[in-house]
């Protein structure tokens, strides 16, 4: 995988800036994951070293654009959002037994599921030491982003109760598993360039929804991207009985009396043995042309229109047309 974010960036001389504050980011992270200790060096190294996109702390440096972003603590914050997102990352895939990420054997296929979590939770270490550095105000609110990702993972975990709607309980899972952490990387650069409470609050009210559509796209993503291109192994959602939109959205379909015998019959065949190859192919590819894709990606746009809206009242730029592009960027990417 590439290792940085290549943002469509009209203004060349933004472009040229975030890339530039983006290396800082990428150095500093570097020296933020390094231990005494051989095994817990290579483990918290692994998934740097293998990539991905910076989106996080992209978001930052850019939100942080919007007033003075020049201030060092933009790239401590920066770093502590992408330190907090690479912890998550190794306890997710020992959750989901997901094979590979960024391109790389997923830490537990590499060390065993024990040095996996304990990679993750060094890093979360890390990331609070670091954030330890921005103030207490800054400490809070890593908690309660860290907070409510744990609780997104235990809600998608445990699955709606009593009676609850399995989209709107869904949705939920997704503001708090990856919502909260884009919401905080917006808000970490806006208050950390010195923006009015306003400006703060419209990044973060966006970086919750923007977020929310982000993780719809990558539901698709899941079932429409190559391995190649997205660093994962596609229908590992599937495998594992990850709940993601466009299953819920068949299920939803094939529960309704005059639902159709094709989608009951993929209803059935996603709750079958799909631990075969062939079994999971046929699974991604009837769920691939159907047409709970296209609605999915329906939800990931509505989504992104309401996370741009909470921008309206932001002075037309640079800065806020970085920020459309972003969102495009977010929604309609292939990896
Ligand atoms: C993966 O996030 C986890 C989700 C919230 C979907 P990214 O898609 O940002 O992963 P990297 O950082 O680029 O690897
Ligand atoms: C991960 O969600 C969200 C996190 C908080 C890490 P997923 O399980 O859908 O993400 P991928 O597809 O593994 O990246
Ligand atoms: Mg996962
Ligand atoms: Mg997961």
């Amino acid at each position: 995988m590439t290792s940085t974010t290549v943002l469509p960036l009209a203004d060349p001389a933004l472009a040229e800036l975030l890339t530039g504050r983006l290396a800082l980011v990428e150095e500093r992270l570097r020296d933020a994951v390094a231990q005494a200790d051989a095994l817990a060096d290579t483990a918290s190294r692994h998934l740097v070293n293998a990539g991905g996109k910076r989106l996080r702390p992209m978001l930052t440096l850019l939100a942080a654009q919007l007033g003075d972003g020049h201030r060092p603590e933009v790239v401590d914050a920066a770093v502590v959002v992408e330190l907090t997102h690479l912890a998550t990352l190794y306890h997710d895939d020992v959750m989901d037994s997901a094979p590979l990420r960024r391109g790389a054997l997923a830490a537990h296929e590499v060390w065993g599921n024990s040095v996996a979590i304990l990679t993750g939770d060094l890093l979360f270490a890390r990331a609070s030491a670091t954030v330890a550095g921005l103030g207490p105000e800054a400490v809070r609110i890593q908690a309660s982003a860290f907070e409510r990702l744990c609780l997104g993972q235990l809600h998608e975990t445990v699955g709606p109760q009593g009676g609850e709607d399995a989209i709107e309980h869904y949705l939920r899972v997704l503001a708090d598993k990856t919502g909260s952490l884009i919401a905080t990387s917006a808000r970490f650069g806006a208050m950390f360039a010195g923006c009015p409470p306003d400006v703060v609050s419209m990044v973060t009210e966006y970086g919750e929804k923007v977020g929310v559509a982000f993780q719809l796209a990558d539901d698709v993503i899941d079932l429409t991207a190559s391995g190649a291109q997205t660093g994962k192994t596609p229908g590992t959602d599937l495998r594992e009985r990850v709940p993601t939109m466009p299953v819920l959205l068949l299920r939803a379909r094939a529960a309704l009396a005059d639902s159709s015998a094709a989608d009951r019959a993929l209803v059935e065949l996603l709750d079958g043995d799909l631990s075969g190859d062939v079994d999971l192919a046929a699974a991604v590819q009837g769920l691939r042309g159907h047409e709970v894709v296209a609605e999915t990606l329906a939800l990931a746009g509505a989504w992104a229109t309401a996370a741009v809206a909470e921008l309206e009242l932001l002075p037309a730029g640079k800065v806020k047309d970085a920020l459309l592009s972003f969102t495009d960027a977010l929604v309609d990417r292939a990896s």
